[in-house]
């Protein structure tokens, strides 16, 4: 897995090989990364240099050694020496430059995984990884720089992290530590981001790389739905199923930072780490200092191909083992039904219409606790509103569980409001710089998480709610990003952002083992943390608070790239939607949810029966292919956004597709169906599964469609419309595994003027889903 044939280091995946030399002078370039080397000699690898050229910096040129660092691809690099591309390192060094210089002092290969007693740390339970730590010294002071790599052979991800260590007397002032920067080749590469913001998270954007520093970063504290810390650097032309593809995620959800920099000689460096804006490390003598850990990968058959690899990972090797392939249950959420307007009946109430759908959890969301009847008091208390919750959550919960259904709670622990009863107690856990009016967001503050107070606090609260309500589920939301940054606990406040990292981590690791096996969903106001460090101690994120399917389809996909449909949390709710005022179908709402953790968030009574049915029977295909859905392989396609999209999941010998319309065409094209992953050599059965259309849908046109004129205005037809829905097209076909590649030829859309119930009548924001399965 991981070899060292001297001067290589050479580490390789099930199907990936990374390798690196030292270099005479010490300092390691990089050779390749990339598909699987068959050939063991890497002679070839090298940069061919044969000639000085000009404007170049020599290394070291009086000792015969002139190695031109800016014009070598480097593994890692310093600052000061020659190399001028975009350096991975900033430190204040014992002399009070900035000049140091780090070369091969020696390395180990250890089994398994170096783990991290602070950060979230992959595990591998099956003891396929292996972990090279190559150790760099400066040349001039006792400082050492491990650069740790892990190769997890199974699902062709290798991780790096660097790990700094002061064996000076003095202490030395750390400005910037990426976990990992590497060199290629390369002029022609475009960088695609998942940016955007509240209700509009993770939208895939494509930059071209020219001349010079792109980067992708986070300053709010959190690693934010402005710029999630995922990338991918592609060359030019690649797409969904075809092209070489790099992928880089943090496992981390602090600020994060990653630069691409285009230097001059067609050098590409990318690096990914901690942000280092506002970022200041004093590492004592003696004292270590250790990065999040990236985990990158590779593929040479496009970006689905890379996600699977990244899927792989958090499924296999992230989220807290004992969720691994365990199916999640469909939830019932309070929050957009009732917001914080409820008592225990109409809570209980809504349990019974859930749980007699079929739905298997209850979450109470936000307003069970003080005086929370809005947004402006009451965080950072846990006492239960009485008034609302007349025997307590003991009471509810119990109630829920005698249903036969688990019960779920949300918390907001990292925050508080001035107007609390904690507040007026400890108004010094909030976050706050003394002289300073504290900027609010939503109406709040943050909690000191460096504070080891304000930590036993929140673990003490929070352990006595579980154990009182017995909660199977944690709903941990966080909902305003950070300001006006300054603890006391810290001797440096650039130290700041990763020290409440630190603190969050040690909170969430501490309830974690404590109460293993409660689920644990995150938040941060829909998708504003939505990363590998909050993965590591709760298996699914709700991913924004934009239910729209139609909107929800771009989130959905964006988030992708890097996120399984297992951490990856929907819900269906009302239409029209609050956050866009569309009006969609209920199929179209269950369509897109479905591909990925099913749950709904709206108040049953405003549904007439028609959508219920509807619900019950989309329940019930939900627990039929679950596990498909939730832990299958995920596919994208190449197809215009606007118009329409398609996810695939596959699981052995079934696959599911959602065909989404987004706009409806005039007169549009006949269409194929493309389905993905299927044998060339088997033959599918094909169907789509059935949906009504409901009068309502054809409103004055409904003569078109039934042998009789009725008024949609008119009382007549609101009572038809009760008990009369139309057939809408469902397909059945037998097709060999070739036929559904190339694409299944669906029957025609409306076009215009007749219909039939053999016609497809998506209109706009219509959907199907096809089930595909080997025919037996
Ligand atoms: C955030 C979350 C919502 C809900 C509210 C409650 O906005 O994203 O899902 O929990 O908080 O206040």
């Amino acid at each position: 897995m991981i070899k060292f044939n001297k001067p290589y280091f050479v580490i390789e995946t099930n199907s990936l090989t990374y390798a690196f030399k030292t270099l005479a002078t010490g300092h390691l370039e990089h050779l390749y990364f990339g598909d699987k080397i068959v050939d063991s000699d890497l002679e070839f690898l090298h940069t061919k240099l044969t000639a000085k050229a000009r404007g170049v910096i020599d290394y070291l040129e009086e000792q015969g050694r002139d190695i031109p660092l800016d014009l070598i691809p480097l593994e890692f690099s310093s600052s000061g020496k020659g190399d001028y591309k975009l350096s991975p390192i900033e430190l204040k060094m014992p002399d009070q430059t900035f000049v140091s210089d780090f070369i091969y002092f020696k390395h180990e290969i250890i089994e398994g995984i170096l783990v991290s007693d602070k950060l979230p740390s992959p595990y591998d339970d099956e003891k396929n990884t292996q972990t090279l730590i190559v150790t760099l010294k400066d040349t001039k002071f006792n400082i050492y720089v491990d650069l740790v790599y892990t190769s997890f052979y199974d699902v062709d991800i290798i991780s790096r992290k660097t790990i700094i260590r002061n064996e000076e007397k003095q202490t030395i002032n750390l400005r910037k530590i990426m976990s990992m920067s590497f060199d290629i080749y390369g002029s022609q590469y475009d960088m695609l981001t998942l940016d955007g913001g509240a209700i509009k998270e993770a939208q895939k954007h494509i930059t071209p790389v020219a001349f010079g520093t792109y980067i992708n970063s986070s300053v709010t504290g959190n690693s934010s739905y402005k710029h999630n810390p995922g990338v991918i650097l592609l060359e030019k032309g690649t797409h969904e199923d075809y092209g070489n593809c790099y992928g880089f995620n943090l496992i981390y959800s602090g600020n994060h930072y990653t630069a691409v920099d285009q230097s001059s000689h067609g050098i590409l460096r990318v690096m990914q780490g901690i942000n280092p804006a506002m970022f200041e490390w004093d590492l004592k003598s003696n004292e270590f200092f250790e990065t999040p850990t990236t985990i990158l990968s590779f593929s040479s058959k496009g970006l689905n191909d890379l996600s699977h690899h990244m899927h792989d990972f958090v499924n296999k090797h992230l989220i807290p083992r004992q969720f691994r392939e365990v199916d999640r249950p469909i939830v019932i959420n309070s929050w957009e039904g009732f917001y914080f307007d409820f008592n225990e009946r109409k809570l209980l109430g809504l349990a019974k219409k859930a749980k007699s759908l079929g739905i298997e959890l209850f979450v109470l969301d936000d307003g069970w606790f003080s005086s929370r009847n809005n947004d402006l008091s009451g965080l950072g208390d846990y006492d239960v509103n009485l008034k609302k919750l007349k025997h307590g959550l003991n009471g509810l919960s119990k109630k829920i569980h005698q249903m036969g259904m688990k019960f779920g709670l949300w918390f907001e622990p990292e925050m508080i409001n001035p107007v609390s009863k904690l507040y007026e107690k400890h108004p010094e856990y909030a976050i706050k710089i003394e002289g300073r009016d504290p900027a609010l967001g939503r109406h709040q503050l943050i909690l000191d998480m460096i504070n080891p107070e304000v930590r036993k606090y929140i673990i003490d609260e929070i352990s006595h709610i579980i154990e009182d309500a017995k909660l199977d589920y944690i709903k941990w939301d966080m909902n305003r990003d950070m300001t006006d940054m300054f603890s006391k606990h810290i001797s440096n406040q650039g130290m700041f952002y990763h020290s409440y990292m630190l603190g969050l981590y040690d909170v969430l690791s501490q309830l974690r083992e404590k109460y293993p096996h409660i689920l644990i969903e995150t938040c941060a106001s829909g998708g504003n943390r939505f990363d590998l460090g909050m993965l590591r101690y709760g298996p699914q994120i709700w991913t924004s608070d934009n239910t729209d399917p139609i909107a929800r389809l771009s989130i959905q996909k964006g988030i992708s790239y890097f996120y399984p449909q297992s951490c990856i949390s929907n819900h269906v709710s009302m239409s029209p939607h609050e956050q866009t005022l569309r009006k969609t179908p209920i199929d179209t709402r269950f369509n897109v949810s479905m591909f990925g953790v099913l749950g709904y968030e709206l108040d049953f009574k405003f549904l007439n029966a028609f959508e219920i049915n509807s619900i019950k029977k989309h329940i019930e295909t939900y627990k039929a292919y679950r596990h498909v859905l939730q832990f299958g392989k995920f596919y994208r396609f190449n197809e215009d956004p606007k118009v329409r999209m398609n996810f695939q999941v596959s699981l052995d010998d079934t696959h599911v597709i959602g065909n989404y319309q987004v706009l409806a065409q005039p007169n549009p094209n006949l269409e194929v169906l493309k389905i993905k992953d299927l044998d060339q050599e088997k033959v599918y059965d094909l169907k789509s599964l059935e949906q009504k259309l409901p009068l309502e849908k054809f409103g004055h046109l409904i003569s078109h469609a039934l042998p009789i004129k009725l008024n949609p205005n008119k009382a007549l037809f609101r009572l038809l419309s009760r008990f009369k829905q139309l057939d809408n097209a469902t397909e059945e076909a037998h097709i060999s595994g070739n036929v559904g590649m190339k694409g299944y030829k669906m029957k025609q859309q409306f076009m215009g003027t007749y219909y039939n119930d053999q016609t497809r009548m998506l209109g706009d924001f219509g959907s199907q889903i096809y089930i595909i399965k080997e025919s037996r």
